[in-house]
């Protein structure tokens, strides 16, 4: 077990800055999940705490020893990728095996840790196949197990996942889960889905442009993104973002108007002196409740169910997208009919030119009971 202190870590590929300094610390057994889109640079991060990657400047430390120098089997760590890398020509065993038989264990210590890692991961009979006579969930748990077979401090996870269907992804989500808390180890993890960021994560880390943007608790960056970056990043669908004026000041938030002419209260604090300013508007699709004298009004372009809640899609009058907005359950809709909604202040989200949120007035404390 291990903590995991980036300092100033940065990654230059000749002109291009790929990872900017990143400053993070990650506590010892915290499950960290990196997200962000494709290019801003999660891999690179990944690989330099790897050993993959050489810096272009700052540090890495493991348990508080600096490996910035460290070859990768110097570490303590071990990492997973999205494609399997098993040896085609080994079995199962021989897979698992082969990081504690290149390390020269013992034999009989070796088997011991190969029927523990493949008990933990559920590939006991699987044990004398082939990788080719596998599924692909059942080739991901042999490259987990393989991992995880050498107790390696830290274990990072570059999009395990990926490559598997709906189902099996939602399985192995439960099984990192359980390995987590069995194993109780530093783990940080590469993801583009919503589900595994939110389910899994004790701190989420939101990059974007090789920039670190946020990190916090799944639901602190939800319902705080601190950037326009985040906001589109963390939620599916994902925010509405509509471009808006600031209209109004004052102490209980900012009021502000639509490109298209809605006048929305926000709860955000906003200085007098920017009313004026062109702002983005943010509202999440669960934020928009039905009300005929809303502000929001679009007619109905798509409407998705999915059973348990629906998605409207609306057009708006001379802007280009649509907003979502979630209903719960489902109704019968006739394409075309204009649906009014409004949205609490204390649900919006207000963001600068510059991107940065700007801050909410804090939600009033609930009741003592
Ligand atoms: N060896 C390399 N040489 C030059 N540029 C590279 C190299 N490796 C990565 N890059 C660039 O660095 C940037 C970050 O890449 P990286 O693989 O870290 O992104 P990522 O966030 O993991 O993206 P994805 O979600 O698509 O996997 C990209 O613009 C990529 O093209
Ligand atoms: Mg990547």
């Amino acid at each position: 077990m291990a903590t995991v202190e980036l300092t100033g870590l940065t990654k230059r590929f000749g002109d291009a800055t790929v990872v900017r300094p990143a400053t993070l610390t990650i506590a010892d057994g915290e499950f960290v999940v990196l997200v962000g889109p494709s290019g801003c640079g999660k891999s690179t991060l990944l690989r330099m705490i790897a050993g993959l990657e050489v810096p272009s400047d700052g540090t890495v430390a493991i348990g508080g020893r600096d490996v910035t120098q460290a070859p990768p089997a110097n570490r303590g760590v071990a990492m997973v990728f999205q494609s399997y890398a098993l040896y085609p020509h080994l079995s199962v065993a021989d897979n698992i095996a082969f990081p504690l038989k290149v390390a020269r264990l013992p034999k009989t210590e070796i088997a011991e840790r190969v029927a523990e890692a493949a008990a933990m991961l559920d590939l006991t009979d699987l044990l004398a196949r082939k990788p080719r006579a596998l599924s692909g969930g059942q080739r991901q748990r042999v490259s987990i197990a393989r991992a995880i077979v050498r107790r390696p401090q830290v274990l990072l996870l570059d999009e395990p996942l990926s490559n598997l269907d709906t189902g099996l992804r939602a399985r192995m989500r439960h099984e990192f889960a359980r390995l987590h808390q069995q194993l109780g180890m530093t783990m940080i993890y590469v993801t583009h889905d919503q589900l595994e960021a939110m389910t899994l994560a004790n701190r989420i880390v939101v990059m974007h442009g090789g920039r670190i943007e946020q990190v916090g608790a799944p639901l602190d960056v939800y319902r705080r993104p601190a950037s326009l970056a985040v906001a589109a990043a963390i939620g599916s669908p994902g925010m509405n973002l509509l471009p808006a004026t600031i209209v109004g000041g004052g102490a209980d938030g900012a009021t502000v108007r639509t490109n298209e002419g809605a006048v929305v209260q926000t709860a955000a604090q906003v200085p007098d002196a920017l009313i004026g300013t062109a702002v983005t508007l943010g509202v999440r699709p669960e934020h928009l409740v039905p009300d005929p004298t809303g502000p929001f009004a679009g007619a109905i372009e798509l409407f998705e169910r999915l059973g348990p809640l629906s998605f409207a899609h609306l057009g708006r009058q001379g802007a280009a997208g649509t907003i979502v907005a979630q209903l719960p359950g489902d109704r019968g809709v006739t394409l075309g009919e204009v649906l009014p909604f409004a949205v609490p202040p204390a649900d919006t989200h207000l963001f600068a030119p510059d991107g940065r949120a700007y801050p909410l007035t804090p939600p009033p404390s609930s009741p003592v009971r």
